[in-house]
């Protein structure tokens, strides 16, 4: 009989961006956990450093890479790194994001463009950057992460806009590079416990929780779960989707 697991993880090679604390950290546990190799990329240092250096006495073959997903320079530096070391990309997390909410009367022109060139732009640079390798050798995964409020929210115009930009980049890559053996799909969570939620006043927390099936917010593992089955051979007949992780939201 055939087999069914996840086994086709181990030794793939995977970058995650914004991978030194919450969904991206554990999307990079995740993965180290079934074996996987992986570059631990973000623009915070600190973070980058101490989470490399925790998976690494874990035993994990990772490597940390110092990265600003808006510098093509930085960007060229992340994506060789893998290729130096181990030869190829097999899978890459786009999750490096941002917010700068403010409501739309209010926001400034520097607002809207930042969270625009780290989502949309930044993406945008990482893929074609890991594309570049990964046509070469005709295999590849590329996962987006998106969000729930790309279908609007108040105060939110930046951020949903640009992770609504990335479900039309996703389709996109998908067909142009499914003829390479290239799949690209998106996930899209909810309301997850980050650093990113965690300035969300305590009573709208509550309310929010009434509106989600489960009443409970998101773990960065139900996230990291996801990414996992989109980038492993359990999903290997599905491209250009937009997996919902909310909960029932
Ligand atoms: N937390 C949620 O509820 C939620 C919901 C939907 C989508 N998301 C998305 O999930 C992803 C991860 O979010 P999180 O909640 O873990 O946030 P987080 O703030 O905990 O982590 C994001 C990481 O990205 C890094 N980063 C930011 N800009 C960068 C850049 N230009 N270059 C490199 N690294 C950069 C940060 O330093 C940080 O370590 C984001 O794309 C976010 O928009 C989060």
């Amino acid at each position: 009989m055939e087999k069914y697991n996840f086994e086709d993880i181990k030794d793939r090679v995977v970058v995650i961006t914004g991978s030194g604390r919450g969904i991206g950290k554990s999307t990079a546990e995740c993965f180290a956990s079934y074996g996987a190799k992986v570059v631990i990329s973000d623009m915070d240092a600190d973070v980058c450093e101490q989470t490399t250096a925790e998976l690494k006495s874990a035993g994990c073959d990772v490597i940390g890479v110092v990265a600003n997903i808006t510098k093509e320079e930085d960007v060229a530096k992340l994506m060789k790194a893998p290729i130096d070391k181990w030869g190829k990309i097999d899978c890459l997390v786009n999750n490096a994001g941002i917010t700068k909410d403010t409501l739309f009367i209010r926001m400034k022109l520097e607002q809207w463009r930042l969270v625009q060139e780290v989502i949309v732009t930044g993406t945008y640079l990482c893929c074609k950057e890991a594309v570049n390798y990964m046509r070469k050798l005709r295999t590849g995964n590329i996962i987006n992460i998106s969000s729930f409020v790309r279908n609007g929210n108040v105060g939110q115009v930046n951020y949903s806009s640009a992770k609504a930009a990335l479900i039309g980049l996703t389709r996109t890559l998908a067909k142009e590079l499914g003829s390479m053996g290239i799949r690209a799909n998106c996930v899209a969570p909810g309301f997850i416990e980050t650093r990113m939620t965690d300035t969300v006043p305590e009573k709208m927390v509550e309310d929010l929780k009434k509106m989600i099936s489960l009443k409970r917010m998101g773990l960065p593992k139900d996230v990291a779960n996801a990414i996992l089955f989109l980038s492993s051979d359990m999903s290997s007949y599905i491209t250009g989707e937009t997996l919902e992780v909310n909960g029932g939201l």
